[in-house]
């Protein structure tokens, strides 16, 4: 006797897409976020928005001590991808699968340049968690806005604002989350495109048309 695999329900919408937003603090992610958003919604598309550390109720609560409670580097990270685990079962792989765009402020990507770059995680411990937590998935398109420190950290002194554990680390750590950053930018030229964040930003959103446009063709 064969055994037939069914085909699969011609109802099942085709799959969403995963954007990812990378960069130092400070690289002017927020209004491009905005932006590519209604880029894609005036396609028509149906966008989901979120963000890490964060994206479910129990992400936001582990952000909350990811940002505030000093810790050890590996509870760090594995707080992050706990997280992680967490917003993908819970928001990120449900809105895909009904075929909405998903689009997330920070992902493991950020693990990589944070936790490994700035405070020197060891590579195959990263691996280990990335292959445990999503090893199957990875974004179809990251965004990685790319510029000087001394420029970001410009920027964020004019928000005036109380500054995060990240944000409170000296400029060292951020040149080495920043180069952590190109690093993988290189390991991954299809899925990572760099952009210069430190340009006017009608610029910057004419590149994000062009990306978008050829992602969407
Ligand atoms: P972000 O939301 O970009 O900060 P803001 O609210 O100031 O815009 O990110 C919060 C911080 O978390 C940021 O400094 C980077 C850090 N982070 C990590 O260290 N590792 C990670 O895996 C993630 C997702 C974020």
């Amino acid at each position: 006797m064969t055994v037939s695999t069914p085909p699969p329900p011609t109802n099942s919408p085709a799959r969403g897409r995963f954007i990812t937003f990378e960069g130092i603090d400070g690289a002017g992610k927020s209004s491009q976020i905005a932006f590519v958003t209604g880029l894609l919604r005036a396609r028509g598309l149906k966008v989901v928005a979120t963000r890490e550390p964060g994206g479910t109720p129990l992400g936001e609560k582990l952000r909350e001590l990811l940002l505030h409670e000093p810790m050890h580097l590996e509870t760090e990270a594995l707080l992050m991808f706990a997280a992680r685990r967490e917003h993908l079962a819970a928001l990120i792989e449900p809105a895909l699968a009904r075929g909405e765009w998903v689009v997330c402020d920070r992902f493991s990507d950020a693990t990589w340049a944070y936790q490994g770059g700035g405070r020197g995680l060891e590579r195959e411990k990263f691996a280990q968690l990335e292959r445990w937590v999503h090893g199957h998935l990875q974004p179809d398109l990251t965004l990685l806005f790319d510029l000087p420190h001394t420029v970001a950290q410009g920027r964020i002194a004019a928000q005036a604002r109380g500054l995060d554990r990240f944000e409170q680390e000296r400029a060292e750590f951020h040149e080495r989350v920043r180069a952590a950053y190109l690093e993988r930018a290189a390991a991954a030229p299809a899925r990572i495109r760099l952009i210069d964040a430190d340009q006017p930003p009608a610029l910057i959103q004419k590149r994000l048309e062009e990306i978008i446009a050829n992602l969407c063709r």
